[in-house]
């Protein structure tokens, strides 16, 4: 055995919980068959710490973290807590201390999974890669006149050379391991300051990456051809929160939310990168077991593909499309009745 990977796993609240049991029962499983060591450290970071304790995580949490390989999160919000609580009191904090800026959110429509485009999906097999740590989410801004009717609100985007040319960047580096294709996404022509700044690093850093073919798309007439033609695409970059709504979107495509995986990357290794599936936490299924495991389980073959087992992550990926294919077990929200725990044992079978 190598020397352990050490992983800092926080479940957080609802499905989060389950979906993370889930996905460690899978790596065990994996990683035991091929001499891998994880330790892994959980963490009880979560609305129901906030609840008790006045904050998600501990004031020195980010310290906590900074020596680990790799987090892993389930995810966190609760009903009875404000959401912008729960996000900037820790995911936020944890991408932008640890410059994961690379959020990498890949889509796959799985044979035997229905889209609910039945006439378009075919195929669809790419990756959003969103900027993670500036853009539209930032901090400067603030309100004024609470409570009266002059009462403003102002938040600023702020979009920066070394932020936009570094997610660009990757995002061509991965389509080179690709289909050589990057779609930019924008929206130059009604947000007149930020968004022609991105295009022109765009184009500035797609010029010092020949051979990657390449184009941009307002984020608009984008959702349309994510719905109408999503096959086309292979890599589409994107701001932080035209990123966000645009995995959403290509997620449901490829039938549910519950199948995306996430891994937020700080690609320089300076720190630990993070690794969680795209759906929240929840609270309408929250405690009943039908959770889909598979972003979670998508998310840590991502992670072991970061820790140096691409073989590993690719084998997680194989039992995840073999058990869509050769098997009718799907949880609700793929039409099924299977249960977290029925799915999670049928993929362990399989490897
Ligand atoms: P959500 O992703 O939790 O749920 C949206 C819908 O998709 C719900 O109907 C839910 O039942 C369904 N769904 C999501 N994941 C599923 C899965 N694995 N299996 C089956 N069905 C699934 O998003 P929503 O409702 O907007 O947010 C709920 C809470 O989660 C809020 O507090 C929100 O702030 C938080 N949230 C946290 C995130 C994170 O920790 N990274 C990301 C998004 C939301
Ligand atoms: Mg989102």
């Amino acid at each position: 055995m190598s020397s352990p990977h050490r992983i800092a796993v926080v479940p957080g609240d609802g499905i989060g919980r389950e979906v993370t049991t889930a996905a460690l029962r899978v790596l065990d499983a994996v990683t035991a068959a091929h001499g891998i060591a994880l330790q892994y450290v959980s963490l009880d970071w979560s609305c129901e710490r906030y609840k008790r304790e006045g904050a998600m995580m501990p004031a020195d949490g980010i310290d906590r973290l900074r020596d680990f390989d790799a987090v892993f999160l389930g995810a966190v919000g609760a009903p009875g807590v404000p959401d912008h609580i729960s996000l900037w009191g820790l995911l936020i904090p944890v991408r932008r201390a640890f410059q994961q800026y690379v959020n990498l959110r890949p889509v796959r429509l799985f044979e035997g999974v229905r889209s609910p485009l039945r006439e378009t999906a075919e195929g669809v097999d790419l990756v959003v890669v969103r900027e993670n740590t500036e853009g539209e989410y930032s901090e400067i801004g603030g309100r004024i006149h609470r409570g009266f009717p002059q009462e403003a609100a102002i938040q600023e985007a702020v979009f920066t050379r070394t932020g936009v040319s570094r997610v660009v960047d990757a995002a061509f580096e991965i389509a080179k391991r690709r289909r050589n294709y990057v779609t930019s996404a924008t929206k130059s022509n009604g947000i007149v300051h930020t968004m022609p700044f991105w295009d022109e690093v765009v184009a500035e850093r797609a010029a010092a990456h020949g051979g990657v073919r390449w184009d941009q798309e307002h984020i608009d007439a984008l959702c349309a051809k994510v719905v109408l033609q999503p096959g086309r695409f292979d890599v589409i970059v994107a701001s932080n929160l035209f990123g966000d709504i645009l995995s959403d979107l290509t997620a449901a495509v490829t039938g549910s939310i519950g199948i995306a995986p996430s891994a937020n990357l700080n690609p320089e290794r300076e720190f630990p990168s993070m690794f969680e599936p795209v759906h929240g936490s929840a609270p309408d299924i929250a405690g009943r077991g039908i959770a889909n495991p598979v972003g979670a389980i998508w998310s840590a073959a991502l992670m072991l593909d970061h820790l140096g087992h691409p073989e590993v992550g690719e084998q997680i990926v194989a039992a995840i499309a073999a058990v869509f294919a050769q098997t009718s077990l799907r949880t609700p929200d793929l039409g099924g009745k299977a249960t977290t725990a029925e799915f999670t044992q049928a993929l362990v079978d399989r490897l």
